[in-house]
């Protein structure tokens, strides 16, 4: 059995995250997983919150209470916003968890061993009135490049560029907002990424299946060349700095690993939680010596998350000199913006996970994310286009297709598959349509084009439509029930097969459709060797067996709800 190791960058856990955030890693990873699992792979699918460094202790203090209590109560919302969104996670963990310390610890080890950690002393902003150094995202000033004026220590969100907090032009504390700020010496260890400059980059250049978005960046990032990194910070939340026997290392007592170092091990460690708590083994998808050479690895994240992904994390897996797994496919993806510009809390500008599913099903919101998935550049969710994908094409194309041979089956053919009648012209176009769209959609999904797939998966249902309007059994019923009977039974065969393609995108309501039309679980599979015999999946219900009609499966969109909903969240004025 091929066996899947899928891993979503790891949101933070500073507040739920908005629709854009869910569009650019952990959903896309869901669907991917869940086509894996139902093509007869073996899948993990991964997924944590990213628990440390600064926007969590920013976040903890403007909520006035302690860190960890503070991401106690934001990884559950998490957790159940994602559950809500039905993300198949095989484990949802935390980065804060003891097998991420241990790890993180453990990796740092290894790479000093390597040679390839140095003490040194560097340059850290320092506020007088705070009293402590402002790390990272606790300094905030202008962007050196772009003059940005709220440009972020670690990061410009205007250029996009890494900074360093010293670099940036009239600073002020994060904490406090004050400007009496001096730049301190401090100790430091630096992860020297310059010597694996090389090795990184055959590394790269390697991987033949890695989309072109996640390697023409991580390509840039190596044109720049490599820069040595500081992976401490002075904080006190998040993993301690140990020697080898556990004690704290001398001059960094009040010293941590920094975020991005210690986060991308957490996917490793929320592998060794999800085997703590299913009794298996950890390693057989991580050590290449035990197991793992045969796993096929496929990361999922934004664009902003590439470098750390394709070189940071890298240098640290490769550095350590042990097998440990690296990716084989990474999925990048741009912005979903919000008509064009940010998402905001504050300034009331766009949906957020928990707020969507007050609105709509998820299975609404997923079907438009993956539909108009930020591959090829960002796009903008707006509520017209919601609403224009829901009505046409699940309330359509989908939903009226379904109810209406299910009903028409339930009406004259008291809920039976009938048996009667000879395929003809009608059913003949519509194998061979199958013929070549079945196959499509399985390569778009393997290729991860997501919004290929989707819209593969509606032109498919749309030919369905075709077909009835070809076949059109309550024409001929009137004259020739048989001939009736064969439009019928290939347009119920043709909704559950509309049911099982549906599965990864929609799964909720596929299972609704599956379950109308008698499917058995073992019969809803997405193999090639199930997909083949298109003539054998249209009539593959067994004659006599009892259907019925599912509840409506789609409520349209109104325009009334659109005005109201623009006027809660936002819109385009
Ligand atoms: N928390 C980061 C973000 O939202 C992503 C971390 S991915 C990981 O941008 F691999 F480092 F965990
Ligand atoms: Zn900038």
């Amino acid at each position: 059995m091929a066996r899947t190791l899928i891993t979503s960058a790891l949101p933070y856990i500073n507040g739920v995250k908005h629709l854009g955030n869910l569009a650019g890693s952990m959903l896309p990873a869901d669907v991917y997983a869940r086509f894996k699992r139902l093509s007869g792979d073996e899948v993990l699918l991964i997924c944590a919150t990213d628990e440390h460094g600064t926007p969590a202790e920013l976040a903890a203090q403007t909520a006035g209470i302690s860190v960890q209590a503070y991401c106690d109560e934001q990884h559950e919302i998490q957790r159940k916003a994602g559950e809500g969104f039905n993300l198949s996670f095989d484990w949802f963990g935390r980065s804060s968890s003891p097998q991420n310390a241990k790890l993180t610890q453990y990796f740092a080890l290894k790479l000093e061993e390597a040679g390839l950690i140095e003490e040194r002393t560097s340059k850290q902003v320092y506020s007088i009135d705070d009293g402590r150094f402002l790390p990272d995202r606790y300094v905030e000033g202008t962007c050196p490049h772009c003059e940005y004026e709220k440009a972020r220590g670690d990061q410009c969100d205007s250029c996009g560029r890494l900074l360093d907090p010293v670099e940036l032009k009239s600073p002020y504390s994060a904490v406090s907002g004050t400007t009496n700020l001096e730049v301190r010496e401090t100790r430091h260890l630096f992860l020297l990424q310059s010597k694996k400059q090389d090795e990184i980059r055959n590394w790269v250049n390697a991987s033949e299946d890695w989309p072109s978005l996640a390697k023409s960046i991580a390509l840039k990032w190596l044109d720049e060349g490599l820069q040595d990194r500081a992976i401490t910070r002075d904080l006190s939340w998040g993993v301690p700095v140990l020697n080898a026997d556990g004690s704290a290392r001398p001059g960094f007592e009040n010293k941590v690993f920094y975020v991005w170092f210690d986060a991308p091990i957490e996917y490793i460690a929320a592998t060794e939680e999800w085997a703590i708590a299913n009794d298996d083994d950890w390693k057989r998808w991580w050590r290449t010596d035990e197991g793992a050479d045969d796993v096929s690895y496929v990361q999922f994240m934004g664009k902003d998350n590439v470098a750390f992904h394709t070189v940071s994390f890298p240098v640290t897996i490769l550095g350590s000199n042990e097998p440990w797994k690296t990716v084989d496919k990474l999925k990048a993806f741009n912005w979903v913006t919000w008509y064009g510009g940010k998402f905001s809390t504050s300034q009331k500008r766009g949906v957020f996970m928990d707020q969507a599913l007050d609105l709509l099903p998820a299975d609404y919101w997923r079907w438009y994310l993956i539909s108009n998935s930020p591959e090829g550049s960002d796009a903008g969710f707006t509520w017209e286009g919601f609403q224009a994908a829901i009505n046409s094409d699940l309330a359509n194309v989908l939903g009226n297709f379904v109810n209406r041979i299910t009903k028409y089956c339930v009406s004259k053919f008291d809920g039976e598959v009938p048996a009667a009648g000879e395929p003809g012209d009608a059913e003949a176009w519509m194998i061979d349509e199958l013929q070549t769209r079945l196959p499509t959609l399985r390569r778009y999904y393997e290729q991860m084009e997501f919004r290929k797939a989707a819209a593969e998966t509606r032109a498919i249902w749309a030919a369905g439509n075709e077909y009835l309007t070809k076949a059109e059994p309550w024409v001929k019923y009137k004259s020739d029930v048989d001939a009736a009977a064969i439009g019928v039974r290939t347009g119920l065969n043709l909704a559950a097969l509309f049911g099982i393609i549906a599965q990864p995108i929609i799964p909720e309501t596929a299972k609704t459709i599956l379950d109308a039309l008698g499917v058995p679980e073992s019969n809803r599979s997405m193999n090639t060797g199930d997909m083949d015999d298109v003539a054998a999946l249209l009539d593959a219900l067994p004659h006599g067996l009892k259907v019925s009609a599912p509840p409506v499966l789609f409520s349209k969109i109104e325009d009334s709800q659109v005005e109201l909903w623009t006027e809660q969240f936002g819109g385009g004025d």
